[in-house]
């Protein structure tokens, strides 16, 4: 109204170590999607700097923005955001735009495989349910080896058995060195974290580390969660997170022609 200006985000500052596993949560609007978006270099911000190692992501030109997110960072949404017309096998492939066909099609087996779907890649999204749904968007996030995983509220619109099955495979990546940022509403999953971070208003509110035994007791019964496929679990409707949506597409134009090819 008027002349005010509403900032997603405000004054924020936040250094993550390379290795650390930190959880995000706030109400809705409270601007954990927007920082989500600004860390994973799909946002620039209007003001302020962001450096991801020592490169200065925020001095950076569009193309080397979309290098930097294609290797170096892997995303995980709500709603998976599959290309719902081709196979998960295809789905996996499309971050490997930079590899040799042949070698890419290896390397997406290997991806399915670490997300415990090595059968089922030459399934549609629309034949997977839910749960195996989102293992195949973890696996085309994992696909480049990522150093970083960006997690918006990833077990979001999963049961909670599932839920439980798709953290087990965050912390079986964040237990191979990944640095892991994921944001949830729910307190049992942000404290899975060694760190979780509460926002309000565009603002960090409380940063705080999470106590170690408390944490371990946690996460050993979510480690210890069956990882069978559930074909009981209905298949899944498309995306609906519009600006998640955008966002991958804006990343799929950024990308060459096999990418153009899978796009819808
Ligand atoms: N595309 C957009 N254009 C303008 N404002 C937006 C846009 N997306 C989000 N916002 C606003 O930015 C703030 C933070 O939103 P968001 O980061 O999506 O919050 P959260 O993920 O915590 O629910 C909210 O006030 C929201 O209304
Ligand atoms: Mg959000």
């Amino acid at each position: 109204m008027g002349d005010s200006v509403v900032h997603a985000l405000d004054g924020v500052g936040l250094t993550i170590q390379s290795g650390e596993f930190v959880s995000i949560t706030g109400p809705s609007g409270s601007g954990k999607s927007t920082l989500m978006h600004i860390v994973g270099c799909l946002d620039r911000p209007t003001s302020g700097a962001l450096q991801l190692g020592d490169k200065v992501i925020s001095a950076m030109s569009d193309k080397q923005l979309a290098q930097v997110r294609n290797r170096e960072i892997g995303f995980v949404f709500q709603t998976f955001n599959l290309i719902n017309r081709t196979t998960a096998l295809d789905n996996v492939t499309v971050p490997l735009i930079y590899t040799r066909r042949s070698y890419a099609k290896k390397t997406a087996e290997a991806a399915l495989e670490r997300v415990g779907l090595g059968a089922r890649g030459r399934h549609k999204p629309s034949e997977l349910s839910g749960g195996e749904c989102q293992r195949v968007a973890i696996a085309r996030a994992i696909v480049n080896n990522p150093k970083l995983i960006l997690a918006d509220e990833p077990t979001g619109n999963l049961d909670s058995r599932t839920g439980k099955q798709i953290m087990r495979i965050f912390h079986e990546l964040h237990d191979s060195g990944i640095t892991i940022l994921l944001v949830t509403h729910e307190m049992d999953v942000a404290v899975q974290a060694n760190r979780t971070i509460h926002m309000l208003d565009g603002k960090i509110v409380q940063d705080i580390a999470v106590d170690q035994s408390y944490r371990e007791q946690i996460i050993e019964a979510v480690k210890a969660t069956e990882m069978h496929l559930h074909r009981e679990e209905g298949p899944f409707p498309p995306p609906d997170d519009e600006r998640a949506t955008a966002a991958l597409q804006h990343e799929r134009r950024g990308a060459s022609a096999r990418t153009t090819d899978l796009a819808e």
